[in-house]
């Protein structure tokens, strides 16, 4: 994908901002977008291109906001529309784009439509703009089928008039019809809302979701995790998606924001699975998850790699480390192994153990991501080295991961915690009042103020990998080679034209670095022993 015109989200570094976490002006506790804005000289410096942000509409937050009650608003805990329309203009003049969320697979059991079917009879228009059935059983005392919602228990919840509603994800998350000429309409005038007000492109949740096959048939329960099924990866999804590009590539593509973006959130139990996405005249981007479920071991991530450069590169399939549904990175390669659901209990087994070396991983995993071939996500406080906070009280947990698996999952929370700006204080600079989640004793370590002035800090690294990333013509678009280190076991080095080499050790004995001119940028330090295991470096050559 290097050739042909280019547009400004194909190597974007593009920052996820859950804002509930980012930033409180008011001292309610609740991150907000005046924090936000008050920010953005902090995203400036970074060296971001756009910014991405999680639900901020109004919702009773069954799942952090992905229970959205009204698709064109601002929740007034995190603003007004006033806020929005300021922070996209503000976030312009730092040449930084503004990002949506769009939650097309369901929506909140308190928005008016689907609380117009509640009130409304079975078989009525009303209900079919959602899944509504009749049970099954002596009497439809039994779910319609046995799908389970993702977040454990069943994924059907009877209503007084004993139909089931169905909802992959929290009873508060009622699915959409997508086969309804009305969830069809609705998400056009929602995209076209967003885009008229300056955003730069959306995000799109739960995007293999949406359409479920019409007989409802019941899981086999045989197939992979995230493998095509009668509720994910439906064909009818790509008509729908070349639709909607047509509405991103409606809006003019000069001046700022430029070519509007989609990145849809696709989990997918293989590379292949991603194919349908990458078609031509679809969403312009699918995240790749491959360095989130490939576990730290050279072949392994190697493999990762190559399994998704062998369909498309990081312009249209954006390279992640992290985000606010997995695990901190620095946390999670304490393990020796990919994300999985449940992760975070076994994470907080750990106690101490291991908290060096997972610090030490995610600083290379952070040079990785950015020195390969396309646009890279970084998501809130992964500059800052963050981990995964394991040990909220039961009581403070708000994820419905955590509430419908009876703790058995920990959940979520985790990884929202909210940021540390300032060593010392209330809120650790986050707020004035008490933070919606509560912080670590430490947290205040972790600052941007602690880091700031430490050169051999995560936030000095990330900011000098963003400076080099902008100013290096090899990083950004094109492709890599790989670098034949065979026979040296634990190294990942590849090289991308003109002039850069990027050589890590992920797991092997120290190796010598392959032929350059210089150092450009280290993960940890390099001596005449050569690359040490858990170290990453960017070389001239
Ligand atoms: C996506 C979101 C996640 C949310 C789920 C349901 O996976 O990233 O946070 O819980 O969709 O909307």
């Amino acid at each position: 994908m290097s050739g042909g015109e280019h547009r400004w989200w194909e190597d974007a570094v593009v920052y996820e901002v859950y804002p509930r976490s980012f930033a409180d002006s008011d001292g309610d506790g609740i991150g907000d977008l005046p924090g936000l804005r008050s920010r953005l000289g902090y995203l400036a410096d970074l060296g971001v291109d756009a910014i991405w942000l999680t639900p901020f509409y109004p919702s009773p937050l069954a799942d952090g906001g992905y229970d959205v009650s009204d698709y064109r608003a601002v929740d007034p805990r995190l603003g007004t529309m006033g806020d929005f329309d300021a922070l996209v203009k503000e976030a312009a003049s730092h040449r930084i784009r503004v990002i949506v969320d769009l939650v097309p697979n369901h929506c909140s059991s308190d928005h008016p439509l689907f609380r117009a079917a509640l009130a409304a009879a079975p078989g009525s228009r009303e209900r079919s703009r959602f899944i509504f059935r009749g049970g099954r059983g002596h009497d439809g005392e039994l779910p319609p089928n046995n799908w389970a919602s993702s977040f454990g228990g069943p994924a059907w919840t009877r209503v007084p008039d004993g139909q089931w509603y169905l909802h992959i994800y929290d009873t508060g998350q009622p699915d959409w019809n997508w086969h309804d000429e009305d969830v069809l309409a609705l998400f056009d005038d929602v995209i076209r809302f967003w885009l008229d007000r300056g955003a730069a492109g959306l995000r799109v949740d739960v995007a293999h979701g949406l359409f479920k096959h019409p007989g409802l048939p019941d899981d086999s329960g045989g197939s992979p995790h995230n493998a095509p099924s009668a509720f994910r990866h439906r064909p009818e999804l790509q008509e729908l998606y070349r639709s909607w590009r047509a509405i991103l590539d409606s809006y003019p593509a000069e001046g700022f924001p430029g070519a509007r973006t989609a990145v849809g959130e696709v989990w997918y139990d293989a590379p292949g699975t991603l194919a349908p996405y990458l078609e031509p005249g679809g969403l312009p981007q699918v995240f790749n998850f491959e360095l989130i479920m490939a576990r730290w071991h050279t072949a392994a991530l190697r493999g990762a790699i190559d399994g998704v450069l062998a369909l498309a590169d990081g312009s249209r399939a954006p390279w992640v480390i992290g985000n606010h549904d997995v695990p901190r990175p620095a946390s999670r390669y304490r393990l020796d192994e990919g994300f999985t659901p449940g992760m975070a209990r076994r994470l907080e087994s750990l106690g101490q153990q291991n908290a060096q070396l997972g610090a030490q991983r995610a600083r290379a995993a952070a040079l990785l991501l950015l020195a390969l071939p396309g646009s890279a996500y970084i998501y809130q406080g992964e500059e800052l080295g963050l981990p995964e906070v394991t040990d909220l009280p039961d009581d403070a947990r708000q994820d419905p991961e955590f509430l419908r698996s009876g703790g058995r999952n920990l959940g979520r929370d985790g990884c929202r915690v909210p940021l540390p700006w300032t060593r010392t204080g209330q809120g650790f600079g986050f707020s004035a009042g008490t933070p919606w989640l509560p912080q670590p004793a430490g947290w205040g370590g972790y600052s941007a103020e602690a880091q700031s002035g430490d050169p051999g800090s995560f936030l000095s690294l990330y900011r000098a990998a963003l400076r080099l990333r902008r100013e290096h013509p090899a990083l950004g678009r094109g492709a890599l080679r790989w670098l034949d280190q065979s026979g040296v076991p634990g190294s990942l080095c590849f090289a991308r034209e003109p002039g850069f080499v990027f050589a890590a050790n992920a797991d092997g004995a120290p190796f010598r670095l392959p032929p350059h001119r210089e150092i450009l940028l280290a993960s940890g330090p390099v001596g005449d022993g050569g690359l040490p295991p858990g170290t990453a470096a960017w070389l001239s050559a």
